[in-house]
């Protein structure tokens, strides 16, 4: 990376770098979000938890503006999400293209600087492009054509995409989705070391709690409304995860791994 680049990322004055306010979203009959309302400081770890349909991915997207809520609203780092969309990386839960295009994994992180495909990567923005899949762990992929990569591999391409310009907001949905339990590990590991060297916030949608609470600096735990929010320890306690779960999913709710010092 360049030495501008290795410079910590900008803070917002005492702004926070994500604040909902509010916000409520029915889709149809649905109260899919109810009065969320939650600020996040620069340089946190923030995971959100909840079950299938809770509207984990609804949140994100009413942050990003891709979602207008009914009520409430949204600002990253004060300003509509497009206002600052140099600041911000996002890895979508669902990656909607064909897979068969004829592309290869620089082409798509190369993506991530242009907004769209380019006709001809140019030098600079494929050592660019480099540099983030090697971040990532991925710089072997870099010329295999993306029907080549396996799901895992997806990801962490999508990963670098996301982490090309450096963001100093990285938003991912459930990004360990098809990686195996050691790479989603990673996944985390290489998320706390970009923010350890630019000072960035990050926040995960995840269903793997074990990992959101050795992880994450934050937890949200919702279900349509806000369960929890705040030290992963405190709000992921049992009866926290079982009032929004219902029931937690696998009959166990994980232990507590606090290697992190949270404050
Ligand atoms: N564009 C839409 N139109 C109608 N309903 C939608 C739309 N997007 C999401 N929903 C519904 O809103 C609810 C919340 O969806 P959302 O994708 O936010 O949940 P989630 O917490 O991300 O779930 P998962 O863990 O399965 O990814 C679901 O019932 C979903 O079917
Ligand atoms: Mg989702």
């Amino acid at each position: 990376m360049s030495v501008a680049a290795r410079r910590p990322a900008r803070q917002a004055g005492a702004l926070p770098v994500v604040h909902v306010h509010h916000v409520s979203v029915r889709f149809g009959d649905a109260q899919v979000l109810d009065r969320v309302s939650f600020d996040l400081e620069a340089g946190q770890f923030l995971a959100i938890v909840g079950p299938n349909g809770a509207g984990k991915s609804t949140l994100v997207k009413v942050a990003l503006g891709l979602v207008t809520p009914d009520s409430g609203h949204a600002a990253l780092f004060g300003r509509h999400a497009g206002d600052v969309p140099e600041r911000i990386g996002y890895v979508p839960q669902l990656k909607t293209f064909d897979r068969t295009f004829p592309a290869t994994a620089v082409e798509l992180v190369v993506t991530g600087l242009r907004r769209r495909w380019p006709a001809r990567v140019r030098p600079p923005e494929r050592n660019r492009a480099l540099e983030a899949l090697a971040e990532v762990g991925a710089a072997a992929l870099a010329d295999r054509a993306l029907s080549r990569l396996s799901g895992g591999e997806l990801q962490r391409v999508y990963l670098a995409r996301a982490l090309v310009r450096e963001p100093a907001l990285v938003l991912l949905d459930e990004p360990a989705t098809g990686v195996d339990y050691l790479a989603e590990h990673d996944l985390s590991l290489l998320l706390e070391r970009y923010q350890a060297r630019t000072g960035a916030t990050v926040v995960m949608v995840t269903h793997d709690l074990a990992a959101a609470r050795y992880h994450a600096t934050r937890a949200l735990v919702l279900n349509s409304r806000v369960h929890g929010f705040g030290l992963p320890a405190d709000v992921m306690c049992e009866a926290c995860l079982q009032e929004a779960y219902g029931h937690v999913g696998h009959g166990h709710v994980p232990h507590t791994h606090a290697r992190r010092v949270h404050s």
